[in-house]
């Protein structure tokens, strides 16, 4: 089969991980016989810099003509005045607003060969294998009114956290749905002890959950689900939560794979699922990392990860996306690491080397 794929690099470690899980897709097609066509596109800093908007309608067109979008990092301290009228982070907003996806899927799983790279206790973190959701569209990232004023006594600013109630449904059943799949137990995270938006939330989980008899939902208080994940994080299966909450929760979450640079996340504009063909953005969790620009040491798991990622859901070829997950396993279970995850006795490579020795396991 062939496939469009649109690549948007952007700013910092983003160039260097995306060629990896480029290199990674290339070994794919050859081995399974299909053709990955990919088109690069600006977004963040360096469209900043070149056009003076963080995304363009070119970008835009690009994404929308193409079959799924492996996004790099936006961001650096080049654009970071907090008074500069566009950021970096703005492009990613954009993209994910204007192509509707709402659904984030970040999974946290901790591969055996990384238990004593985390920082947390082997016997707490291994066995992790959870999924969170988080709703990527709305919450205090979009709502209205948004601003920052100046009065008579002294500047204000306000952050609106909205949620309509199709919003909130299409996420939960995404939740639901995913839960189906997997393990059967969903937890919907949310903080109904202070936030009407949250109490609303907890409203609707609780009417979807009678829809699906079979998955054990709970409620958990935000507080609460951060605690948690690392007292516990086996008890996890699918978490389901609001944008920012699972802005935080993930990069928490994220210390129990290992590091930042283990993360892959999947945004789709509909609900995924086997023979499905869900449109969608691919990229690692992690940012752009300008401390380690250049050096050859950002680690590619996460990107390529994405990759595996986008060959699940957008598509539909699980075979060929846990190719490169087991690829990924071998290669750690060979004892090479990135410097993130690093341990005495093991193999340290570059980001280079680290893709071609993943794709070279691919075949
Ligand atoms: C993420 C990032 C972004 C977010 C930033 C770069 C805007 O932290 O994808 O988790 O907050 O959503
Ligand atoms: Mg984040």
């Amino acid at each position: 089969m062939n496939f469009n794929i649109a690549v948007l690099p952007g700013d910092g470690i983003g160039p260097s991980v995306t060629l990896e899980a480029q290199r990674v897709l290339e070994a794919v097609g050859k081995r399974f016989g299909h053709r990955f066509d990919f088109t690069s596109g600006f977004i963040g800093g360096i469209s900043i810099d070149k056009f003076g908007q963080a995304l363009t309608q070119e970008t835009l067109k690009l994404c929308r003509k193409s079959d799924a979008i492996l996004l790099g990092a936006v961001g650096g301290p080049k654009w970071d005045n907090p008074s500069a009228p566009v950021r970096p982070e703005d492009g990613l907003l954009a993209i994910r607003k204007e192509l509707k996806l709402f659904a984030n899927l970040r999974p946290v799983k901790m591969y055996p060969a990384l238990e004593n790279s985390t920082t947390l206790k082997p016997e707490i973190v291994r066995n992790v294998n959870l999924m969170v959701i988080r709703e990527l569209t709305g919450g205090l990232y979009f709502g209205k009114p948004k601003k920052r004023w100046a009065t008579s006594r002294g500047r204000r600013s306000v952050d609106t956290m909205l949620y309509t109630e199709k919003e909130i449904v299409r996420i939960l059943k995404v939740g639901f749905e995913l839960a189906m799949t997997r393990r059967k137990k969903l937890t919907s995270v949310d903080k109904a002890n202070v936030l009407e938006s949250s109490r609303l939330w907890r409203q609707i989980a609780t009417e979807i959950a009678r829809e699906y008899p079979q998955v054990a939902m709970d409620n958990m208080l935000v507080d609460t689900c951060a605690m948690k994940l690392i007292q516990n994080p086996s008890y996890f299966d699918v978490i389901v939560t609001e944008n920012t909450f699972g802005d935080i929760l993930t990069d928490e979450a994220s210390m129990l794979a290992g590091s930042m640079g283990m993360l892959p996340s999947a945004s789709l504009a509909e609900m995924p699922g086997p023979g499905k063909h869900a449109f969608g953005l691919y990229e690692p969790i992690h940012g752009s990392a300008p401390d380690i620009v250049g050096k050859d040491i950002a680690n590619p798991i996460a990107s390529i990860l994405s990759a595996s990622m986008m060959l699940t859901y957008s598509f539909d070829l699980p075979r060929e996306a846990k190719a490169i997950e087991m690829a990924v396993i071998s290669i750690l279970e060979n004892g090479y690491r990135t410097s993130d995850i690093m341990t005495p006795g093991m193999k340290k490579v570059g980001t280079i080397e680290m893709g071609k020795l993943i794709a070279s396991q691919i075949g």
